[in-house]
């Protein structure tokens, strides 16, 4: 049948494949319908969090044609550290630009620290240690990468919400490793707020499944094992090392995600 279907198609279909992202993605990748403000993309470490937001931003911001307007033209990029956003976000395997089809692919403005689609539509890169940058301009959409690891969290997540009134709905998606921190339970309670999560098994296809065996001999069912390779948001003590890490721990009341909807 995948032969069939191949050989039907043209070659411009065949190159343009590879970027079909609904094609390729896994559920917890698609952005869920509906009417809600962020989307918070909880996984596994190596569960295709990261990918999922770079397609996501493609999505946003690419149109019909590589010069049509798509939904958003303003898109902040926010991660831990600059070079982090960069590294990751932009640069990485699974970042915009290795995502991006080679008519559509943005180009990058280091100065500016900016992405540039050919369509205009652009996206500004900011760090977390520096709130303050986001200050000023206005964005129709954000992607946020590993909110939970953030060390100004909190700071930097409500100037992003001041920043992000452009256009009719502006929206956020969020990709990250659960942290048992505030600022992540109180977005994962919001009712404006849908999640999706997986565990780092959902991308195994794309995994050495010799990492999957070393992590999961390793780390059996631990709680650091429930938090970074199931997805879950483990409440309590640090799991950093110590006995915390290694008694089998439950998302108590703090995991809250009564408002937002999970599917
Ligand atoms: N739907 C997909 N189809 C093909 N490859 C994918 C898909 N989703 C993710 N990948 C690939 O799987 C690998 C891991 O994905 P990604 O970097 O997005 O994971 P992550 O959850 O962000 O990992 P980490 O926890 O380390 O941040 C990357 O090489 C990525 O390109
Ligand atoms: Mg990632």
């Amino acid at each position: 049948m995948r032969d069939a279907f191949l050989s039907e198609l043209t070659e411009g279909e065949c190159l343009a494949l590879p970027f079909l992202f609904e094609f390729w993605a896994m559920e917890h990748q698609l952005p869920p319908e509906g009417d809600w403000r962020a989307w918070v993309i909880m996984g596994g470490r190596g569960a295709g969090k990261t990918r999922a937001g770079a397609e996501w931003v493609r999505a946003c911001v690419e149109g019909a044609l590589p010069l049509s307007p798509g939904r958003c033209k303003r898109v902040a990029l926010v991660g831990e550290t600059l070079d982090q956003v960069r590294e990751v976000m932009v640069f990485g395997e699974s970042g915009l630009l290795a995502c991006s089809p080679p008519d559509r692919r943005p180009e990058w403005q280091a100065t500016r620290r900016c992405l540039v689609w050919p369509n205009g539509a652009e996206a500004m890169v900011f760090s977390a240690h520096d709130p303050e940058a986001l200050r000023g301009p206005q964005f129709d959409a954000a992607w946020v990468d590993e909110l939970a690891k953030w060390k100004k969290a909190r700071e930097t997540w409500d100037m992003l919400q001041f920043a992000l009134r452009l256009g009719e709905r502006p929206q956020v998606c969020v990709t990250t490793t659960p942290r048992n921190v505030g600022v992540l339970k109180e977005l994962l309670a919001l009712e404006s707020t849908v999640v999706t999560r997986a565990k780092t098994e959902a991308n195994r296809a794309n995994l050495a499944a010799s990492f999957l065996e070393e992590v999961r001999a390793r780390y059996g069912n631990t709680r650091l094992a429930r938090q970074e390779l199931d997805g879950v948001l483990v409440s309590g003590a640090s799991l950093g090392c110590g006995r915390g890490a290694l008694d089998g721990g439950d998302a108590g009341p703090g995991a809250g995600h009564a408002g937002a909807r999970t599917l």
